[in-house]
């Protein structure tokens, strides 16, 4: 496998940046103004551009704007990559992905602070998405060495049956701002240890980690056609170049439940493979017999990740009524004491939200839970910029806007319930399944809670259940398919049936 590219990120190599780029390069880069694209093999910055403004305000970068003409090349790239790509052996794809990460992390201070710089996520929190994302990496470097079969017993003994795995082909993967980096790794790390070749549209509030992963697969020996990164101000026509082709033969997206219904509509025509990892409103139930400190710390850890800003995150905490107001109580105090501030500052616990838009949803949730009786115990206003403070609020009913969209901010909205069935039946009242958690100490009901909730994920007495070896995705409107450990790479798999018949000896 080849894996040099002929130009490289920082226009040091290969085609000459557009002239108001100044940019500083990957290597020890403390930022980089200007960012191409990763089409057909090369770095290229073409003339069209669009800056990319941090949650701050402030333009972070400009990137190369990608439009129907490079989509059709992407294509075109993809296919032939895929026939190289597809018969390297498991060997070669391993050790590829194993020197990927080593790139990975070898640029880890660099791609934390460029996340944090292009969406605003604090910078603690960033170095540790860059460990989980270059997890996924690692883990299928593991994984590509285990591509298994199954030989079976069919109808007659003359007869050798076989159900063999073959890689999808051409993947479209795109990519949300949450987590620039790893949901990156989690679906090309799979997708190419599978033997698929991959597309990628990363969101355009947050392209630029994207690149820099790009960037480092290529150091990694990776072959530049095998991963194509495509920035775009405006998807659409990218998107439309993917659905339309029929060689690209697998969708893979993580965003919005109503943005996932539209792709698989437009993805029907050429009736692609497809994972979709869609919008939650993941509840926490919280026991009488819990540990109130212990169940406080661990939704915590769930709310105000990202500034609540993941699918994973709480989004309707259910107490049991005997303990309801020290629970809240206690919960609000932790609340109170989270850091807020500049992303870039170590201390920092709490960042920006993404945008106007979403620090918009999230001051609609509150003021409209107001208006319908809820409590501020803390917290409950927009600050300056897209801030918004943490929020607990108690006295939370069905008939609010939060009980049933996805806030996606820092906000913990408390009802209280009186009996294990009641619980079960409020957690599981709503069109979402991705993630439920519970806090008990009783371990009958927390394997029939378990059992009951509707719901991809279920953490028990587990605040942060996601981690590189395990599957991640939902039921009902959260979406399909599994990403991480042995099932992500599943996803990327066709089951090839062979039957052989046997001649009787001469
Ligand atoms: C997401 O918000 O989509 C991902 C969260 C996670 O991987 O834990």
């Amino acid at each position: 496998m080849s894996g040099a590219s002929d130009a490289g990120i920082d226009g040091r190599r290969g085609a000459a940046p557009p002239a108001q780029a100044g940019a500083a390069g990957l290597a020890g880069a403390e930022w980089v103004d200007t960012f191409p694209a990763c089409v057909a093999g090369r770095w290229q910055w073409l003339g069209s551009q669009f800056r990319v403004i941090s949650p701050g305000g402030q333009p972070s970068a400009t990137v190369a704007d990608c439009g129907p003409a490079q989509a059709a090349e992407a294509v075109e790239t993809t296919v032939r990559a895929f026939e190289d790509w597809r018969r390297s052996t498991p060997n070669e794809r391993s050790r590829i992905l194993r020197a990927w990460h080593d790139r990975v992390m070898a640029h880890r201070e660099d791609i934390a602070r460029t996340i944090s710089r292009e969406m605003g996520k604090p910078i603690t929190e960033a170095r540790g998405e860059v460990l989980y994302a270059a997890a996924y990496v690692e883990g299928y470097a593991e994984e590509a060495r285990r591509i298994y079969g199954e030989a079976f017993v069919g109808a007659g003994s003359d007869k050798r049956h076989y159900a063999l795995r073959a890689p999808v082909g051409p993947v479209y993967a795109i990519t949300p701002w949450n987590f620039p980096a790893a949901m990156v790794t989690r679906k090309a790390a799979a997708a190419l240890a599978a033997g698929c070749t991959v597309i990628l549209k990363p969101a355009e509030q947050a392209p630029l980690t994207a690149l820099l992963l790009a960037r480092a697969w290529q150091e990694a020996g990776g072959p530049p056609a095998a991963l194509q990164v495509l920035p775009a101000r405006d998807p659409v026509p990218v998107s439309a170049a993917m659905f339309a082709d029929r060689r690209i033969r697998k969708l893979t997206f993580t965003g919005s439940t109503e943005v996932g219904r539209l792709l698989a509509r437009q993805s029907a025509t050429t009736l692609k493979r497809m994972s979709l990892e869609l919008g939650g409103h993941a509840p926490f139930l919280v026991f009488e017999d819990a540990d109130i400190d212990a169940a406080v710390r661990e939704v915590m850890a769930s709310k105000f990740r990202n500034a609540g800003q993941t699918c994973v995150c709480v989004n309707r905490i259910f107490v049991h009524d005997s303990i309801a107001d020290v629970f809240a109580q206690r919960l609000a105090a932790a609340t109170r004491r989270l850091v807020i501030g500049d992303p870039s500052d170590d201390a920092t616990e709490i960042g920006p939200l993404v945008d106007r838009p979403g620090l918009e949803k999230v001051a609609g949730h509150v003021e409209d839970a107001v208006r319908h009786g809820a409590r501020v115990l803390c917290g409950g206003h927009a600050l300056h910029g897209t801030y918004f403070e943490p929020t607990v609020l108690t006295g939370v009913t069905r008939e609010m806007r939060i009980m049933h969209e996805e806030t996606f901010g820092p906000v913990a909205p408390v009802s209280t319930f009186t009996t294990e069935a009641q619980a079960i039946a409020l957690a599981n009242d709503t069109p979402y399944g991705l993630a439920a958690y519970a806090w008990t100490r009783d371990l009958s009901r927390s394997h029939r809670v378990c059992d009951a909730l509707d719901y991809g994920i279920v953490g028990i007495n587990d605040g942060a259940p996601s981690c590189a070896q395990a599957p991640f995705g939902g039921v009902k409107d959260s979406g399909m398919g599994r990403e991480g450990g042995p099932w992500g790479l599943q996803d990327y798999l066709d089951v090839k049936y062979v039957s052989v018949k046997l001649a009787a000896a001469a």
